[in-house]
């Protein structure tokens, strides 16, 4: 594998290699909302040992598991992100409220019932942004891949909005995804808490709520840095005059 080094983004360290997500994970290094920054400036943020977090990413093992999406299409890669972020966060949320449901009941801190109104907040914002891109952002950018152009969504006609362009909603979900890691970031300074490690029901609400902050990262920076990049790309290039 290539070797990184510390002039590289956060961003193009989990592109070049989606398994080293996971170093950065551990670090809590946000290649999500904050993958521009490179890697040097952002250990030197957080005071960490940027030589040992390089030794740490250039030893990992090749990860199999791992799907390559900077090499899919653009109807892959929207499916890829469908049918395993989008699935993921839908099969966990139900469950994660059950628990904080249940949790609050029993316990009634203040820190719970804080945790309870952002989770619920965090919920809202998602399920209206993942029915956003799936009904109109997705569906535009196959439409790109296939015609070159977007025929079918309303939003998108330039006989009725000359302006209209794959651009505008998604600057509107990086918009969105800026909040839901702001959120994240608020749930994280609740349950990073040791007070509530006596409870097997708040174990495992605080191990899913990591699990979806995980995969939530790694489903914003697909489509921040790969899906809507390559969305704009390919609309930019459909347009060309010289065509
Ligand atoms: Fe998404
Ligand atoms: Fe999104």
């Amino acid at each position: 594998m290539e070797k990184i080094n510390k002039d590289m983004t956060l961003k193009s360290i989990v592109i070049s290699n989606p398994s080293r997500y996971r170093v950065l994970e551990k670090y809590r290094l946000d290649y999500c909302c904050g993958g521009n920054k490179t890697l040097e400036d952002a250990c030197f943020d957080k005071s960490l040992d940027l030589e040992k977090i390089i030794t740490e990413i250039n030893n990992l093992k090749k990860d199999d598991t791992q799907v390559d999406v900077d090499n899919l299409s653009l109807t892959e890669l929207v499916d890829h992100i469908d049918s395993t972020h989008h699935v993921f966060m839908k099969k966990e949320i139900p469950e994660i409220l059950a628990l904080l449901d249940k949790a609050v009941n029993r316990h009634k801190t203040d820190d719970l019932i804080k945790l309870n109104e952002i989770f619920h907040t965090l919920v809202d914002d998602i399920t209206a942004h993942l029915e956003k891109e799936e009904k109109i952002l997705f569906p535009a950018v196959r439409e790109l891949e296939e015609f070159g152009e977007i025929k079918s969504i309303a939003c998108f006609d330039k006989s009725t909005n000359p302006l209209a362009t794959v651009a505008n909603p998604i600057n509107q979900m990086e918009m969105e995804h800026d909040a839901v890691a702001g959120l994240l970031k608020k749930i994280n300074t609740i349950i990073d808490k040791d007070d509530f490690k006596q409870c097997t029901t708040l174990e495992i609400l605080f191990n899913k709520l990591k699990g979806l902050e995980e995969d939530l990262h790694r489903h914003i920076h697909k489509e921040n840095y790969v899906l809507f990049p390559k969305a704009i790309e390919k609309e930019g290039s459909s347009n060309c005059s010289c065509k």
